[in-house]
């Protein structure tokens, strides 16, 4: 939708996040595609969001998800083609929904041209140049060429085979053997990768999402990971070259125009502990935005909260970048889940399965979270099911797909329980995925799927959908929702301290987001009027415990 002012479009967008395989299936094989996403826009436009990001929507053979990219100019078969997806852009767009892709740039897929060229060609040649092949180590050439260790656990290097059977090379895989690295340093990877950039903001793409940003550039030394590194000296995480790379990305951005409305923007997933650095990446010739992942990973404690909020927007502010605000995405446990969790924090090392929840307190937890990280300075991003309140799957072992699972020796439960196709219908067989004589979802969907439907949850006024469609209105018509203005407010139980458990903030003068994190109701500001929460009031008029409310004052 159009912005009442001339604030760049995705300064404050709420930019719904589709992973296509999982959205809505049109042709009945199981598997979600663009058809199914073309009959469901209204979803969209009814929640009100302002963009649509895609995970990877490309030719695949699909070993991480899509995240092995075989051909960046064409649409998987399993997705649709490439009309379709033209088709999709321009649908969206005249509901006022932009479009952002992806784009992976530190791998590719084995079964990309290049690297198939690559293993044909021999050692030394331009061919494998792309990509990081090098000698084994040892006599043989048996020792993998570094120590280093996979995103996904385990080993990085994989050796090949030579046309005459005999061990060849190894090459290096941050993620799988099916993701081969790509070498920034060779000029043919950096014009490809601006090439593809071109191809689709050329078909109407308003952003590009770039997947594992802060890992693509290698030093070519190739040195073991030091115990301790300091800034830049990581052989292979947050390399200052990077920065080379995005500033010519944003060059290509900004020649398709650098006014309010027509922007195209990069979105990095910036996985940095360290704000300076991470902010880095956000200077004004550079990215637009970047995931804030401190946020999400934090346990629904105020303290934490607060800390993550002013590191953020602290880190921000120097570089005059607008924060983003991310509850969850195809990557991590849903927050129903996490927040009804007795540790409520996210850490990828720590997924077990069979963890204990209380869902009814998750999704509390996380209706009040929603409406906290709705009221905050910066872009929102909603993943698709949160808006549901969908919780994490449990997923039978025997239909895992997600490689981490497989890859940490099944301790590990994977991504996929966060990645299960989406209720619309209360009945059905797939409840709505796909057409009743469809295929089974690709994924098993948990009893008690249909009582979360889209269906179901649109005409109740006490749904998380309901939640999310008002919460995203009122953010495009609160003034105070507008700007940058952001202060915390002195409310009692909300001052810095320990045992402070209610966060409190004003966005302008007359806005302000109450978050009550604590046990006992709290009072709310006084003269304000709620024009939003996220539970019913106390019946003296105070904020219950694990409830947001929005005000005015
Ligand atoms: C990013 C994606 C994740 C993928 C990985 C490798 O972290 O979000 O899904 O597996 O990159 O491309």
């Amino acid at each position: 939708m159009k912005h009442p002012d001339e604030r760049a479009w995705w300064r404050d967008a709420v930019i719904y996040q589709i992973y296509p395989r999982s959205f809505a299936d049109g042709d009945g094989d199981g598997t979600g595609d663009l058809a199914g996403i073309r009959a469901r826009l209204d979803h969209l436009e009814r929640l009100g969001v302002d963009a649509v990001w895609y995970t990877p929507w490309y030719a695949s053979p699909l070993a991480d998800g899509g995240y092995d990219v075989a051909d960046y100019r064409a649409i998987d078969p399993v997705f649709g083609d490439l009309a379709e997806a033209e088709a999709v852009i321009a649908e969206a767009s005249t509901r006022g929904i932009r479009t952002i892709v992806d784009v992976v740039p530190n791998h590719v897929s084995d079964q990309h041209p290049w690297f198939q060229a690559a293993l044909a060609a021999p050692p030394g040649s331009p061919e494998r140049d792309r990509f990081w092949f090098r000698d084994g180590t040892g006599p043989d050439g048996d020792g993998m060429p570094t120590g280093w260790t996979s995103s996904f656990q385990g080993e990085t290097w994989t050796r090949t085979t030579n046309p005459d059977g005999t061990p060849g090379q190894w090459y290096l895989h941050l993620f799988t053997p099916q993701q081969p690295d790509l070498n920034w340093n060779n000029a043919d990877v950096r014009a490809e990768h601006e090439a593809v950039l071109r191809f689709w903001f050329d078909r109407g793409a308003a952003g590009v999402r770039i997947d594992s940003a802060a890992l693509p550039a290698k030093d070519p030394a190739l040195p073991e990971v030091p115990e301790t590194w300091g800034a830049g000296e990581h052989p292979h995480l947050d390399r200052d070259d990077l920065h080379d790379i995005y500033r010519d990305w944003r060059a290509v951005a900004d020649s398709y125009g650098t006014g309010p409305a027509d922007e195209r923007v990069l979105v990095g997933e910036v996985w940095l502990p360290d704000p300076e650095r991470f902010a880095l990446y956000l200077r004004p010739d550079e990215m637009h935005t970047a995931f804030n992942f401190d946020f999400m990973t934090r346990p629904w404690d105020a303290k934490e909260l607060r800390e993550s909020i002013t590191r953020t927007l602290d880190a921000h502010a120097p570089v005059g970048a607008p924060p983003t605000w991310v509850l969850s995405n195809h990557d991590i446990t849903r927050p129903v889940t996490r927040y009804g969790r007795e540790d409520t924090s996210f850490d990828f090392a720590a997924k077990r399965f069979g963890t204990p929840t209380d869902l009814e307190l998750g999704t509390r937890r996380a209706r009040a979270a929603a409406l906290l990280t709705g009221a905050l300075p910066g872009s929102l991003y909603v993943y698709q099911g949160d808006e549901l309140g969908l919780p994490e799957a449990d997923i039978p072992r025997d239909a895992i797909q997600d490689p981490m699972h497989f890859r940490s020796g099944g301790v590990d439960p994977g991504r996929d329980g966060c990645r299960v196709p989406l209720p619309w219908t209360a009945d059905g067989p797939s409840h709505g995925f796909g057409p009743d004589d469809g295929a089974p979802p690709w994924l098993p969907q948990p009893d008690g799927w249909g009582d979360l439907a889209v269906e179901r949850q649109a005409g109740d006024p006490g749904s998380m959908l309901t939640l999310y469609r008002r919460m995203i209105a009122a953010r495009r018509t609160e003034p105070g929702l507008r700007d940058d203005a952001f202060a915390w407010l002195d409310l009692p139980g909300a001052l810095p301290g320990d045992d402070a458990d209610v966060l409190a903030f004003t966005r302008g003068t007359g806005f302000a987001c109450v978050v009550n994190l604590g046990t006992e109701s709290v009072a709310l500001p006084d003269g304000a009027t709620v024009i939003l929460a996220s539970a019913p009031l106390t019946d003296d008029g105070r904020l219950a415990s694990d409830t947001a409310a929005w005000c005015r004052l």
